[in-house]
């Protein structure tokens, strides 16, 4: 089964043909890096225009790079949610329209849902119970996968997502954006027990994640050590790299920390971590480290299938295919779209009181 892939729910403008959920026969992505780093952050109304530029000419490069005609796929998928609702309705009713015209049926993506497929190219098959940690610019979520499709949220981010974090503490540093790439590469040549900060932990004794305190005392630590920010691409002191290296380390502590903690109570066949931050290359050895001590096997996506794409979102919407599903025309962008569904009343009763950000 051929199946086309649209993914434009933040700043990348992505296109992918995919064959039988497996294996990627072309993948274009246009990133909006240059667009929004300038201002440390993604700018809604400039991500939704520069989706509409380049929607388009994307769709078409996946065709050429495929060698394909668009009447030879069997369906389409789309990314419907979360994420930024003017990206998300270009990829929406771009899809709406192409699998209109072309008769073929479509199926909308959880973005999230993406991120686990991710590990469907060049892994083998994901063995079930699997458990899915999603780190990303927007989200950081642990998900429980008893089986295929179903999926219950174990533990969550309670203000910033692991990503953001990344790019808050670079961009108060002066290191520039995403965050992500530059701390680690900088954290490289840093100690990583050069400064002492808490893993930050829950007084309700839930599993969840918290980001916010954390860069506030990275903040609080560069503003009492006299670390001057970086200005105008000035290189880095040997003090903020060591703050890079610690910063990163607490980090990666608490989200594998938190994976081996609840791996041990649900006992899963397979670790995923996926999303921007599965880029990173301590949070993968030390899920590495943790997979080998609880013995089972843990899968990342490969690095260009960790932060954004549309080949994500094919397979996601192979298995959705393969089923039979197809939406109508009414299928809408939902920016606040769940995933979890399964365990939902004994979740709510778990998490009573406790008040998220979206
Ligand atoms: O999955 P993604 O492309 O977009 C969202 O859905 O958010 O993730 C982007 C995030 C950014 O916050 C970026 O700083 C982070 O992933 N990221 C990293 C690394 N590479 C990207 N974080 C830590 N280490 C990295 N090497
Ligand atoms: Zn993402």
């Amino acid at each position: 089964m051929l199946v086309l892939g649209i993914e434009t729910s933040c700043d990348e403008t992505a296109a992918a043909i995919v064959r039988d959920g497996r294996e990627i026969v072309s993948s274009v992505i246009a990133s909006q890096i240059a667009t929004h780093e300038r201002f440390g952050g993604v700018v809604p109304e400039l991500a939704s225009r520069e989706h509409l530029d380049k929607i388009v000419p994307i769709v078409e490069e996946a065709f050429v790079r495929a060698k394909i005609g668009t009447e030879s796929i069997d369906g389409l998928a789309v990314t419907v949610g979360p994420g930024l609702v003017g990206s998300l309705l270009v990829g929406v009713s771009y899809a709406k329209a192409m699998a209109f015209a072309l008769k073929k049926p479509l199926v909308g993506v959880n973005h999230i849902e993406g991120h686990i497929y991710s590990v469907a190219f060049e892994n083998p098959p994901v063995e079930y119970p699997a458990l899915a940690l999603i780190v990303s610019g927007g989200h950081t979520n642990l998900f429980h996968i008893p089986e295929p499709g179903k999926y219950k949220v174990l533990a969550r981010t309670r203000d910033d997502a692991a990503g953001e974090a990344f790019d808050k503490v670079a961009k108060m540093l002066g290191l520039g954006y995403p965050g992500g790439p530059i701390i680690e590469r900088l954290a490289r040549e840093g100690n990583p027990r050069a400064v002492k900060f808490a893993i930050p932990r829950m007084g309700d004794g839930l599993p969840d994640f918290s980001f916010s305190g954390l860069k506030t005392a990275v903040t609080k630590h560069a503003r009492e050590s006299g670390l001057q920010p970086v200005t105008n691409g000035g290189v880095p002191s040997q003090g903020i790299k060591d703050l890079a290296a610690s910063f990163q380390s607490v980090v990666v502590s608490s989200l594998v920390g938190t994976m081996e903690r609840v791996a041990k109570e649900y006992r899963p066949r397979t670790l995923i971590v996926a999303g921007g931050v599965a880029c990173n290359g301590a949070l993968r050895a030390a899920a590495s480290d943790a997979a080998k001590r609880l013995g089972v096997r843990v899968y990342f996506p490969s690095l260009h299938l960790s932060t954004d794409n549309a080949a994500m979102i094919a397979a996601a919407g192979t298995v959705k295919l393969q089923a039979g599903e197809s939406a109508d025309l009414d299928l809408n962008a939902d920016v606040t779209l769940r995933l979890q569904n399964i365990d939902l009343e004994d979740e709510a009763r778990k998490r009573a009181g406790v008040r998220y950000r979206l």
